[in-house]
């Protein structure tokens, strides 16, 4: 038997579902169940009957299936380098002394941080539907962390005051992308559509053709008359975009905006690594019982939504 099919036995055995990040190597897309943005995780996880979540992504994401189904056995494939360092730019210290400054703001945060953070927000938010989660609010100051490009983009969508927490948040790895990297790539693919993250800075999302969440690159690539995309975004998008693609019996010119945009926290599951986290069942998510109930009020609040 061959690494994936002992996957899969150990799989169907142990009633275990595989969830993975957009950005996760294609090699690991292509073995798991679910493949989506943060928000499509955060609901399959929710949703799922299975009795293991295997989460293929990176530390919040696995805390978050475990706070929104904690009866299940929450795994992650590797624990030492799958921390965001955007997520741990947002420490509760952070949010408890914003509060102090801002007592009548209310508190909104990207599912980009740790469980203990979100158990302190008012409402998280993904970049799918961050400007809905704002404006469903009545009052007119949100503190809103860690992502300050996140922030611009709600900012420019809505007319309450945002506050950033940190200031200075941002994600390493779409924060390299640059006025000129867009210039030099549309030089070469001037029909091109660029979609940008938007995590990317304020001068890119102004000019891009869409700024959109990874899912939202998914369902516009495949429904667009356009041919020709050039994907700001890290650049395990364009297998998950080559997946859906296929599936679909469509072929479409995907260009990266960088090379190297890469995430490593993304990529240190290996197909090894999963097969050892099934066999050992390791390692597991755990987490505080009041962290899981005050988390997931805030979760579940952006999910009514
Ligand atoms: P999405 O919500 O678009 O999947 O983005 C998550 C992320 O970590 C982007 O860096
Ligand atoms: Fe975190 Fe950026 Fe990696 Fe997304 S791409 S997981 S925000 S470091």
């Amino acid at each position: 038997m061959d690494i994936i099919e002992r996957i899969n036995k150990l799989k169907n055995e142990k009633n275990a579902v595989i969830l993975a990040h957009n950005y996760q190597p294609e090699e690991i897309q292509k073995i798991s169940d679910i493949i989506g943005d943060s928000l499509e995780l955060c609901i399959a996880a929710r949703d799922t009957d299975a009795d293991i979540i295997v989460f293929c992504g990176v530390d919040f994401m696995a805390e978050t299936a475990k706070v929104l189904n904690s009866g299940k056995k929450v795994l992650i494939p590797e624990i030492i380098e799958t921390d965001c360092p955007m997520a741990h730019q947002l420490p509760p210290e952070v949010i408890l002394d914003a509060k102090k400054k801002h007592p009548y703001a209310k508190v909104i945060i990207y599912v980009n941080t740790l469980a203990s953070a979100k158990a302190l927000a008012d409402a998280t938010c993904t970049s799918a539907n961050a400007d809905l989660v704002v404006n469903s609010f009545e009052e007119d100051e949100i503190l809103f962390g860690p992502d300050n490009n996140l922030g611009y983009f709600v900012s420019r969508r809505s007319d309450k005051k945002i506050i950033p927490m940190p200031k200075g948040g941002h994600c390493y790895v779409h924060k390299m992308f640059t006025l000129d990297d867009a210039k030099a790539v549309k030089e070469n693919y001037p029909n091109a559509e660029l979609l940008i993250h938007p995590e990317s800075n304020p001068e890119l999302q102004e000019i891009a053709d869409h700024v959109m969440s990874t899912g939202g690159m998914v369902k516009h690539v495949l429904n667009s008359k356009c041919d020709e995309f050039i994907i700001g975004t890290e650049c395990d998008m364009i297998s998950r975009l080559k997946i859906d693609l296929k599936k679909a019996g469509k072929s479409k010119k995907l260009i990266p905006l960088r090379k190297d945009a890469l995430c490593t926290s993304m990529k240190n599951i290996t197909l090894e690594k999963i097969e050892k986290c099934l066999m050992d069942e390791n390692y597991e998510v755990k987490l505080d019982e009041k962290i899981i109930e005050d988390a997931r009020k805030a979760i579940e609040r952006m999910l009514s939504i």
